[in-house]
């Protein structure tokens, strides 16, 4: 048996974005707000970079088949799923649309909103944690694993999580996340992150720690220039199962 990594240096500072707690009364509020006023689904992370309609298009020009099963881990209110299912490039019969998260007021949220778009049928909604829960057992993991797995800032929040992996490696929970992802993936199936705390080099260099995973594209979103240097202000990075 080969021993785990050891910790990098490199991580991010932990606060409370890395905690569920602050994600517990995030979505309570927006839970609350939603019955409110059901034309208010709450925020949608990255919306001032285009971040959902991107990966859209970017998913688009991979010709994948319509009956693409996808997983959305930290689905938030499941708003990227809406999208994918509303797109109309994917069948209504086809792949399995799950989205998971570790607060159940997240999944609340993301199931009423469901219902009032009429599409509670089409996607399903699991509260999981997708570094301490064991993915590959559970039974919303479609034959063979999913073809797409999705995450919009999901992997940045857990990195901003101080806590580290039970197995007493010493290393943060961050680094156990493709573990878990990978496993639910098909063969040849697609990981795409989209992180605002690390950038692309960054991003692949955790990632592919992973020997299951290589690199498979990016998407390009408008760059700025401050000081001299010339930055982007989130990545995309498309990741393939071997
Ligand atoms: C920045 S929000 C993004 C939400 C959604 N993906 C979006 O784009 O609007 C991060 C999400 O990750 C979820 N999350 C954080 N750690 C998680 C974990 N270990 N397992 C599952 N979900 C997690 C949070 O509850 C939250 O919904």
């Amino acid at each position: 048996m080969t021993s785990p990594p050891e910790p990098t240096s490199e991580h991010l500072n932990p606060s409370k974005l890395g905690t569920k707690e602050y994600w517990d009364q995030a979505y309570e509020t927006e839970s609350h707000n939603f019955s409110a006023d059901p034309t208010n689904e709450g925020q949608i992370w990255f919306d001032e970079s285009d971040a959902e309609s991107r990966i859209l298009r970017y998913l688009s020009s991979q010709d994948l088949p319509a009956s693409t099963s996808f997983l959305d881990v930290g689905t938030g209110n499941g708003h990227l799923l809406f999208e994918l299912v509303e797109c109309g490039e994917y069948d209504d019969d086809g792949g399995a649309m799950v989205g998971i998260d570790y607060s159940p007021k997240a999944v609340e949220l993301a199931e009423k909103i469901a219902k009032e778009r009429g599409v509670e049928k089409r996607v399903r909604f699991v509260v999981a944690d997708c570094v301490k829960d064991e993915l590959s057992a559970a039974e919303w993991v479609p034959e063979g694993g999913f073809g797409v797995v999705l995450d919009k800032g999901t992997f940045d929040a857990i990195s901003l999580s101080g806590e580290v992996l039970e197995d007493g490696s010493g290393r943060r929970l961050y680094e156990g996340y493709t573990q878990g992802v990978v496993g639910v993936m098909a063969r040849g199936g697609l990981l795409v992150v989209t992180s605002c705390n690390w950038t692309e080099e960054e991003l692949k260099k955790k990632l592919l720690v992973n020997q299951d995973l290589e690199y498979y594209g990016k998407i390009s979103y408008p760059s700025f220039s401050f000081g001299g240097k010339t930055g982007q202000a989130i990545s995309s990075i498309c990741f393939r199962r071997k």
